[in-house]
């Protein structure tokens, strides 16, 4: 390295100090709640993009990041997803609406689906699983506002991130939805 670049890296160093370790700083937990796995988990589901289409048409995007400083994306990352068909009901047999979604270098992920209907007292909701290299596997759901089922069950506890407000644009609905491990 040469002298100068040295010295500049050296005047660098305050900084990194400052905004490189968040942790300490940042108060705030940005961890993505935990939430039930339920019985109808089934691992060895294929990789793919579109989850389902038999149903209310749903795009799902958001960003994967680290909770240690609730910025550094995640990339790679695998979303390992499930939720029932059209009538409410879990496909035990095969991966009809089930799916391994991975995020990209960016941390950024994307799928499409189905805004699956609620069964039961359940309200609406889509599992899923998160792995990273380095991290501790999150399972967890997302919700939808306005559900009139979100008082029941594991969802009256859920966070407002987990909450999704689904935008209609041009007759597609979207949900953003980031996830912090
Ligand atoms: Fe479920």
């Amino acid at each position: 390295m040469k002298r100068k670049s040295f010295v500049a890296s050296l005047t660098l160093l305050p900084v990194f100090k400052l905004f490189g370790t968040p942790g300490a700083l940042v108060s705030r937990d940005c961890r993505t709640q935990r939430d039930a796995e339920g019985p109808y988990y089934k691992a060895g589901a294929p990789l793919k993009t579109t989850i389902e289409t038999e149903g209310e048409a749903l795009t799902i995007t958001g960003t994967i990041f680290q909770s240690s400083d609730c910025a550094t994306p995640v990339a790679n990352a695998t979303i390992d997803i499930w939720h029932c068909d059209s009538r409410g009901n879990y496909d035990n047999s095969g991966f009809k609406c089930r799916g391994l979604v991975k995020s990209d270098r960016q941390g950024k992920y994307s799928f499409k689906t189905i805004f699956p209907p609620s069964y039961g007292s359940r309200p609406r909701h889509i599992h899923f699983k998160v792995r990273a290299d380095g991290f501790k596997e999150l399972t967890s759901q997302i919700y939808f506002k306005g559900d009139p089922n979100l008082q029941n069950d594991f969802a009256k506890n859920a966070e407002s991130s987990r909450v999704l407000a689904i935008k209609k644009t041009e007759g597609e609905q979207h949900g953003q939805f980031d996830i912090y491990i």
